[in-house]
């Protein structure tokens, strides 16, 4: 009788164990797509410079390894969470979070960055692998707000190219307290920083002071290729920039000396702004309203 008892505590024991060990998720370095390492500290807070982290943004860390950048940017006045496959990485960012005394402003999820959702986010930080962000690139330009900044420690796109790159040498930070080691390991850090364009591919009509303008817009990330007439003439296009939403640039015509001063917000196939007109000596601001053509 006592054996059986005991055999059968055996058995729920050996079964309850096991659901443990099932219930579990998981993960093998193999399932990872890049090991874990840290960002420097120094390197964090020259990340957050970067992408102007402050009070009212979101932070989103793909991948992130023990808290440390979402952690910094609360410091800052921001929310935010990362998402780490890792449960072990997860955990330690949480008691991380907690030491830290911002637990009510983070959270860390046991979540794949090929499926997380990160349309939340204003900002979003990454120390990955170039391929890596390749492979993330078509969702973070699809699927996150124009204007939204995404910084990388060390990799960076491909051919996007970043709107802004620093190499970190050795002068960014004072030395004198570092170990030889600790300065070697600061030394040959980059940051990357892109900010996602509003796309404004395809062809855009409006009229300004009497003239019917029509623009042909050709993208390539953030820099474009644009073609513009006013009516029958021919404009040259300079000073072209797109940030986010904000799109500017002036034209003139050689021939009739006028000369126009674009800039707005692209706001779906909207552009909503003004315009100031040099004519000889008249100048004038006026309202710029532009849409796509969504036939062609
Ligand atoms: C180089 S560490 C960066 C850690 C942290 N962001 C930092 O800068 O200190 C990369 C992290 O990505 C995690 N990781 C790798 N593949 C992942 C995946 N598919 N989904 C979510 N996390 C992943 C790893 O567990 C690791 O913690």
């Amino acid at each position: 009788m006592k054996v059986l008892v005991h055999q059968k505590f055996g058995i729920i024991w050996l079964a309850a164990l096991m659901a443990l060990f099932f219930s579990i998720p998981s993960v093998h370095a193999q399932d990872l797509d890049v090991p874990y390492a840290s960002t420097p500290p120094d390197v964090v807070e020259k990340m957050l410079n970067v992408a102007d982290v402050g009070s009212g943004d979101y932070v989103i860390d793909l991948g992130c390894g023990d808290g440390r950048i979402v952690i910094a940017a609360t410091k800052r006045g921001a929310f935010g969470h990362g998402v780490d496959l890792d449960p072990e990485r997860v955990k330690e960012a949480r008691d991380n979070a907690q030491k830290a005394n911002v637990s009510e402003r983070v959270m860390f999820l046991q979540e794949d960055i090929f499926k997380t959702d990160i349309s939340r986010a204003s900002v979003i930080t990454m120390y990955l692998l170039s391929t890596v962000n390749e492979d993330l690139r078509p969702r973070l330009l699809n699927e996150l707000e124009p204007g939204t900044r995404i910084v990388s420690h060390n990799f960076g796109m491909d051919i996007w190219e970043p709107d802004e790159h620093l190499i970190l040498g050795d002068s960014y930070m004072d030395k004198d307290n570092l170990t030889i080691d600790q300065q070697l390991e600061v030394l040959d850090h980059e940051i990357f920083l892109w900010i996602v364009p509003a796309k404004i591919e395809g062809r855009w009509n409006w009229q300004t002071h009497g003239k019917k303008f029509t623009m042909q817009v050709e993208q390539n990330f953030q820099k474009f290729h644009a073609r513009l007439t006013a009516g029958k003439d021919t404009l040259t296009i300079s000073n072209k920039v797109l940030k986010g939403k904000k799109l500017s640039f002036t034209a003139s015509n050689p021939e009739n000396g006028m000369h126009y001063a674009f800039s707005g917000k692209v706001q779906g196939n909207k552009i909503i702004g003004n315009v100031q007109i040099r004519e000889s000596n008249n100048k004038m601001i006026k309202r710029w309203e532009a849409l796509r053509n969504v036939d062609t």
